[in-house]
């Protein structure tokens, strides 16, 4: 076997695994070492400022907070928001696209605060990775 072939080869299954975590990259944005600093700068920015006025200490409308992510896991009145690792299978995800069965559901409530395509894009993205959620926030 040539040298250069072999130094080829090493280089190729050193290199790979880099190429293609780059190459899908959106979809591995939760999916390293990384997944806490994604939450905090990308994800509880969106809940806190929508949510948690209605979801957190001071209400729980509906049963429901969403400050932690117990709160998420054990859902509210209803039962459970969220399948983990399945977006569209979790009724918080057609809550807050506008798509609940019961307009109640909709969430926010008031149609002019609703979360943009790119806010319940990345909502939907940290379900599923299993709501990655940070000891400290
Ligand atoms: C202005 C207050 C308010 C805000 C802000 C708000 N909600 Fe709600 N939410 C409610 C109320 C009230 C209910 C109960 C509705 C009902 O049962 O008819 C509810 C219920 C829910 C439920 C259903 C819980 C259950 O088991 O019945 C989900 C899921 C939910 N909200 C998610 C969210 C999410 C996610 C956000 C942020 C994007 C949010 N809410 C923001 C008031 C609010």
């Amino acid at each position: 076997m040539p040298r250069t072939s072999t130094i080829r080869r090493v280089l190729v299954i050193t290199l790979a695994p880099a190429t293609v975590a780059i190459l899908m990259a959106p979809a591995l944005l939760f999916a390293d070492a990384a997944n806490d600093q994604v939450f905090l700068a990308k994800v509880w920015p969106i809940i806190d400022k929508n949510c948690t006025g209605c979801h957190g200490a001071d209400k729980q409308k509906g049963k429901l907070r969403l400050d932690s992510r117990d709160g998420w896991i054990k859902g509210g009145e209803d039962g459970p928001i969220v399948v983990e690792g399945a977006p569209e299978k979790s009724d918080v995800i057609l809550a807050i696209k506008y798509m609940a069965k019961d307009d109640d559901h909709n969430m926010p409530p008031k149609k002019k605060t609703r979360l943009t395509a790119d806010q319940v894009d990345m909502l939907s993205q940290w379900i599923k990775a299993g709501l990655p959620w940070p000891d400290k926030k």
